[in-house]
């Protein structure tokens, strides 16, 4: 089972690092496997902790695949790396141990620390409908149109029955995408 959440960390230089990332729980730890290059996993093996932050923003995920990453952020509380102010909850990690691979390493943590800041409220569609088209943006080079377009149209059902003002904006921020994405294929094509 994945789990998306937000990964934050910090790198030796002290600049805080934002990523969405699908972590799996493995009996008490939380493995991250971060895709080479990562600055997400240079932090954790420099830094050896990160935190992982429970967040129903999805402008938080949306954002960061569009380049928006100036989302507040909470010093944590027994590790040197921050974690998002808006999360409804986070967990502070340690690295425990890395199992080495050439495009995916994975990177065991410990929980040591795990606080509550807000209730969850129940599952919302529209929110899960941002989380596919932001994976969907994620392969847009790498899936054919016509999937994409059928996708989007299921997936749309959802915000316009479910969504609020912040699944809405995280929304249109990822359809910004896909069309300039449109736009730049239908130009190579006329060319
Ligand atoms: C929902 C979601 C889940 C993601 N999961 C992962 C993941 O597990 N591993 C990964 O490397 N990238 C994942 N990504 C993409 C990263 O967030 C993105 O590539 C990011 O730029 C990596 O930044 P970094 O350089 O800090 O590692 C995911 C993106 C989304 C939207």
């Amino acid at each position: 089972m994945i789990h998306e959440v937000i990964v934050t960390c910090r790198s030796t230089q002290g600049e805080n690092q934002i990523a969405p990332m699908g972590v799996v729980w493995r009996g008490e730890d939380v493995v991250i496997a971060p895709f080479r290059p990562s600055r997400t996993l240079d932090n954790i093996l420099a830094g050896g902790c990160a935190v992982i932050n429970y967040c129903d923003d999805v402008r938080v995920f949306a954002g960061c695949l569009t380049g928006r990453y100036d989302w507040p952020l909470v010093e944590a509380e027994h590790v040197a790396a921050p974690r998002l102010a808006a999360a409804l909850a986070h967990c502070e990690l340690r690295l425990q141990q890395v199992e080495e691979d050439p495009l995916r390493p994975r990177l065991v943590c410990k929980p040591l620390y795990e606080a509550n800041h807000r209730p969850f409220r129940g599952f919302n569609r529209a929110q899960a409908a941002v989380l596919e088209l932001a994976i969907l943006v994620s392969r847009l080079e790498r899936l054919p149109m016509e999937k994409i377009e059928s996708e989007i149209a299921y997936l749309t059902i959802a915000i316009d029955k479910t969504a609020g003002e912040r699944e809405r904006e995280a929304w249109e921020w990822l359809m910004a995408r896909v069309d300039d994405f449109r736009k730049r294929q239908s130009k190579e094509g006329a060319v």
